[in-house]
């Protein structure tokens, strides 16, 4: 028995890179895969069938596969692409989420329209299939009254929980998608759907983007045996674990898969503090106050 036998998956943006290495996984356990990518440039420009060079290596391996062209920021599109997963297939059981493109450029360099852009793809690009999978998984639920075990896996990077010079598009996108994670694996859990983000990291087209980056490699250059802490496929096994039945426990988690680590992040949590006791904060008097007990610049000097 496969790890993923009988399941029907989509991946986004599968057509190269982490996409691809994860799309390649999914298929070795025995998932089915519908193998979607816009076919663009790396900054999101034109459109292509490079979904269909996946497809012909799943299939060449024995796997099972077929493409879809949609651009998943758009709406009709992307409920084109769940439709599809239902109709030629018969279900649809994990939906992983990984089309991006980046527009860097530091603030007062961007312009509008590659902020919008990087937004739309990775954020309204992640909501809307979420959104059209969780409208079918819930008829599915509400039909049987049963928990449709679904899945989703999304894709955060490093620059959103962190920032990054030069990302005041992209890493604000991937923030916004950790908190979608966590959002979506509140919402639908009683429909039985985890919801959780792999950070990955690899020599693929949107590193090639920064300064001294190595070169591009697609998952299937590097031959099975081989370890490559660079490879777009390093964080698949883990893509295809959390798409398994034995994942079932772990939802609204952000894990990270870099290089020879697989790291849980811990998010946003309470600090040094300090309370009024029921009366109005004094502007002139806080600075005081919090470089004395939040900041701790200031020595408290003795207090008994
Ligand atoms: N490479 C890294 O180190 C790294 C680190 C953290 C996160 N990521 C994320 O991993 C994901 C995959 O990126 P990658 O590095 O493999 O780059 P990549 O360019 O090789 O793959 C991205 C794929 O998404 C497709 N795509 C872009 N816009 C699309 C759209 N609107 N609809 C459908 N497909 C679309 C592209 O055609 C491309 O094949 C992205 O979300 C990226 O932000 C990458």
């Amino acid at each position: 028995m496969g790890l993923l036998d009988g399941k029907v998956a989509i991946v986004t943006g599968a057509g190269h890179g982490i996409g691809r290495g994860h799309a390649l996984e999914l298929a070795k356990h025995g998932a089915t895969v519908v193998v979607n990518d816009l076919g663009g440039d790396v900054s999101g420009e034109g459109t292509g069938r490079d979904a269909d060079l996946t497809v012909e290596l799943i299939r060449s391996r024995g796997g099972t596969a077929t493409a879809n062209y949609a651009d998943v920021a758009d709406e009709e599109q992307s409920g084109a692409m769940i439709a599809q997963a239902v109709e030629e297939h018969g279900r649809l059981d994990v939906l992983v989420n990984n089309a991006g493109i980046v527009r860097d450029g530091a603030i007062f360099n961007m312009s509008v329209d590659d902020f919008d852009a990087v937004i739309r793809v990775h954020l309204r690009g992640t909501w809307l299939p979420c959104k059209h999978a969780a409208v079918h998984w819930r008829a599915v639920n509400k039909e049987t009254g049963a928990p449709v075990n679904g899945r989703i896996i999304n894709t955060i990077s490093g620059a959103g929980l962190t920032g990054n010079f030069g990302q005041s598009n992209y890493a604000p996108a991937k923030a916004a998608i950790a908190s979608l994670t966590q959002t979506l694996s509140l919402e639908l859990y009683k429909a039985g759907v985890t919801v959780n983000a792999v950070g990955p990291a690899a020599a693929t087209r949107i590193t090639a983007t920064m300064p001294n980056a190595p070169a591009v490699i697609e998952p299937d250059e590097i031959p099975e045996d081989e370890w490559n802490p660079m490879d777009p496929a390093v964080s698949s096994p883990l893509v295809a674990w959390l798409a398994s039945d034995e994942a079932d426990h772990v939802t609204g988690q952000i894990i990270r898969a870099v290089g020879e680590n697989i790291i849980l992040m811990h998010g946003w949590s309470d600090g040094p503090g300090i309370n009024n006791k029921g009366s109005r904060w004094d502007a002139t008097r806080l600075g005081t106050q919090l470089a004395t007990d939040v900041f701790r610049t200031r020595a408290p000097g003795l207090r008994y």
